[in-house]
């Protein structure tokens, strides 16, 4: 089962570059994940292409029109059935590793992209289902927020990554950050690798992995320890 994932967006060529590179291409080759960006503008009716206007009662910035944006989500819903339609947006619910998680098992998800001062309310109220920020500040649109978003999302799906367990492995995929790691050489200019970990002893290593991610939380990140 593929997930398809289409991004409605005024820049559609921010995407490229992201998409073609590193992880999310290898995600696309394997034909594990499809990915489809749909230009705003393709949308307008007006014969200058207009997407945004000015906002009634005044005040700064544009705001994106509702009709554009209608269109293009109606078209999309028409050819296929979308688990969530997103959008990204600074005052909606933050992203977390178990909301990427729970997007990956789906197949058809749908994300729309901001600028502007925002999007017409009603945009949201009509077709939106879920919003998502990427934390607290304001960037200067939704799509560097919608590539963090697919970025999380396809490398968790199974078969992207080589080593299957290595996702699992994460920080924050048991609600704890991940251990230290290291490579060669074991000497670097007198500064060593932990012994622990060139003994060889498996269960030495995995429970002095897991102190390593109990004390790594507690010290950089107490609140992930108040779940437990
Ligand atoms: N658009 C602008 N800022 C954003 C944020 N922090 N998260 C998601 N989308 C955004």
């Amino acid at each position: 089962m593929k997930l398809r994932i289409d991004i409605l967006t005024l820049f559609p060529q921010m995407f490229t570059g992201v998409f073609s590179e590193s992880i999310i291409k290898k995600a696309v080759d394997r034909n594990l994940i499809e990915l489809h960006t749909h230009n705003i503008r393709d949308y307008s009716l007006d014969k200058h292409k207009r997407v945004d206007d000015y906002p009634f009662g005044g005040g700064a910035g544009m705001v994106m029109m509702v009709e554009p944006i209608a269109r293009c989500i109606e078209q999309l819903k028409s050819e296929r059935k979308y688990d969530v339609v997103i959008f990204m947006a600074p005052d909606g619910k933050t992203f977390t590793q178990s909301k990427a998680n729970q997007l990956s098992l789906y197949q058809n998800i749908m994300i729309l992209c901001g600028h502007y001062k925002g999007v017409d309310e009603r945009v949201r109220e009509l077709f939106i289902t879920e919003e998502i920020s990427i934390g607290d500040y304001v960037l200067s649109g939704g799509e560097i927020a919608a590539m963090a978003v697919v970025d999380a999302i396809a490398r968790i799906i199974p078969g992207v990554l080589n080593d299957e367990s290595s996702a699992l492995t994460d920080s924050y995929q048991n609600g704890l950050l991940s251990p230290p790691v290291y490579t060669r050489p074991s000497d670097y200019q007198g500064y060593t690798v932990p012994d622990v970990l060139l003994s060889g002893h498996e269960k030495n290593i995995s429970d002095w992995r897991f102190e390593q991610q109990l004390e790594r939380t507690k010290m950089r990140r107490p609140d992930l320890l108040d779940l437990y």
